[in-house]
């Protein structure tokens, strides 16, 4: 059993290089909810999610669940500036498109980024346990962030 410091140690290198990529920065330009951009929510998902794995003992593939849920809104767009309402049915795709054509991702990393906003789609259906807590915290920190926009 790790403790907590050599936990987030573990989860830092399991995302470093991803983090670090000047492609995946490129979503600090773009504001998710409230004043959070699209790369701090994917840093939130993916350490939500590698935390909750953790916590619940889910025995889950750690380097695919944390790799997936950095990449879960690699999008590359503000959706605020579209004004479409239909954001959330097709930007999983996007995402999935961007992240093969700048990444090597296995097929489970795809199905995560694929499936997270199930049920919306509706045919997506999270396929593996790391897709489903992606999917789960996805939702969470979304709620927070849009709940926190709403208080001030
Ligand atoms: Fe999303
Ligand atoms: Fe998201």
């Amino acid at each position: 059993m790790l403790n907590h410091k050599a936990e987030d140690l573990l989860f830092r290198a399991l995302v470093s290089e991803l983090a670090a990529d000047a492609k995946t920065n490129r979503m600090k330009k773009f504001i998710q909810h409230s004043n959070k951009t699209t790369y701090d929510h994917c840093m939130d998902v993916a350490r939500h999610s590698y935390y909750l794995a953790r916590r619940l003992h889910l025995q889950v593939d750690e380097k695919a669940l944390v790799r997936g849920a950095f990449l879960h809104d690699y999008y590359l767009y503000d959706w605020h500036d579209y004004g479409d309402h239909l954001h959330g049915y097709h930007h999983p795709d996007r995402a999935v498109a961007n992240a093969r054509r700048d990444f090597d991702l296995t097929p489970k990393e795809i199905g995560i980024i694929r499936s997270h906003m199930w049920p919306l789609t509706l045919t997506k259906v999270p396929s593996s346990k790391e897709a489903v807590v992606v999917c789960i915290i996805d939702k969470v920190c979304s709620l927070r962030e849009t709940l926190d926009r709403k208080s001030l």
